[in-house]
């Protein structure tokens, strides 16, 4: 089975064994306490469930500038996107060696992690900067990715942490949030050795399912694991309880049993396009994933990137970066002289107008008017779960 990234097993930061787990929070009870964003609360998720291996924490500003800047920690592990617990105000944990990580996503503020704090720096304005434009392409604020980063703080407070819960995934999501230990031993308990992974943060329309499809028939694959994005959204995006219900339908009508794992992770969405598509890689590998689709526009927001910057960065990383491969796929639509969903590049004799294309923005506008989306764009069935979310 693929290794782990950049070390021969898993690094989950959850505490399993119970004993220690009560022992912490009886602890934490008695510690200063930070409360997290909801960007940090994320990565303490993703640390918790082993996504983020090897990495023990949070990084601290002169490892975040070097993955910023060259893509690497300062021990040379290749990461695409710095890892960080950024804070706007540090009062009452300046001299603490051990704090309490509260969760801003859950009623109370309870207790999420507790950090061994390494070092609590402010970054100046200079290296904000210089992460933003690395990671995000851009420093402008109308990128959602942009603004949200800059709202965080500049207090960069890092440290290995333990956690102590997975925050409001395992409740609002118990079918659907797995950690990458899960979903890696279950990958080995299949025995699936060529696995694809879909990344998605919508409710999968005809062109997803189709491309799931193409990479699985292509790659001749086991088993393909959707696993979509739980956490946090830009506004206007579909809630995740409604894009679980859609893609739960859609499988259960278009694959044979056994051959898809319908999963979740409890990440916020960056939007920052090519960097955070390896990323995206990089924690699919940690679940033992050997293939990840990367199509159009993958992670990317408005005209921010091209549409298949995406697929060109992992050209531009050194060739034993990752192990996991992607599946790039050309742009996906309905083709209206042969009936059915086809990749472009692959129709030389196509026109535009032989094309049914629809952007995310467009079908909302239908379902807002209450106009059933065709079944060239959604499965019926799919749509009708659509519709019901849209008209409330
Ligand atoms: S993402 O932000 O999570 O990447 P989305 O859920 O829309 O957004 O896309 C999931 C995956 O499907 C990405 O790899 C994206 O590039 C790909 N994709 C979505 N629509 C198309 C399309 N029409 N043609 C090709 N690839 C697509």
């Amino acid at each position: 089975m693929i290794t782990p990234h950049g070390a021969d097993a898993l690094n989950p930061r959850y505490v399993s064994d119970g004993a220690y787990r009560s022992e912490l929070l009886a602890e934490a009870e008695s510690l200063p306490s930070l409360v997290l964003n909801s960007a940090a609360a994320a990565n303490a998720v993703m640390l918790g469930g082993g996504y983020f291996s090897p990495l023990d924490g949070f990084m601290n500003l002169a490892d975040a500038m070097s993955v910023a800047v060259s893509m690497q920690t300062g021990d040379g592990l290749f990461w695409p996107v710095p890892i960080l617990n950024l804070c706007a105000d540090v009062g009452g944990i300046e001299v603490a060696r051990r704090i309490a990580l509260r969760d801003p996503n859950v009623p109370g503020e309870p207790v999420l992690a507790v950090m061994e704090v390494a070092s609590i720096e402010a970054a100046s304005n200079n290296q904000l900067d210089t992460m933003i434009q690395a990671v995000f392409g851009t420093t402008d604020d109308g990128h959602p990715g942009v603004a949200e980063f800059r709202s965080l703080g500049r207090y960069c407070v890092s440290g290995p942490i333990d956690v102590l819960n997975f925050s409001y995934f395992e409740r609002d999501f118990p079918d659907t949030f797995r950690t990458a230990v899960h979903i890696r031993a279950e990958i080995g308990r299949l025995g699936w050795e060529t696995s694809v992974a879909f990344q998605t943060r919508n409710p999968m329309h005809l062109a997803h399912e189709t491309l799931c499809r193409m990479a699985m028939e292509r790659l001749d694959a086991d088993g393909l694991v959707i696993h979509m994005l739980l956490g946090k959204l830009k506004p206007g995006d579909t809630p995740g309880g409604v894009r679980d219900a859609c893609i739960r339908k859609m499988v259960q009508l278009a694959f044979p049993a056994d051959t898809v794992m319908v999963t979740g992770y409890g990440f916020d969405m960056l939007y920052a396009g090519p960097r955070e598509a390896l990323l995206h890689a990089l924690f699919r590998q940690n679940m033992g994933i050997t293939h990840l689709i990367v199509g159009r526009d993958h992670a990317g927001v408005g005209d921010y990137y091209g549409p298949f910057d995406s697929q060109a960065i992992f050209e531009r990383i050194p060739p034993d970066a990752l192990e996991i491969d992607i599946f790039p796929a050309d742009h996906v639509a309905w083709s209206k002289k042969l009936g059915r969903v086809i990749m472009m590049r692959e129709a030389p004799d196509h026109a535009p107008d032989d094309y049914l294309v629809l952007s995310g923005t467009n079908l909302r506008e239908l379902l807002q008017n209450g106009i059933h989306p065709p079944p060239e764009i959604t499965r019926p069935e799919v749509a009708d779960i659509l519709m019901d979310y849209y008209s409330r």
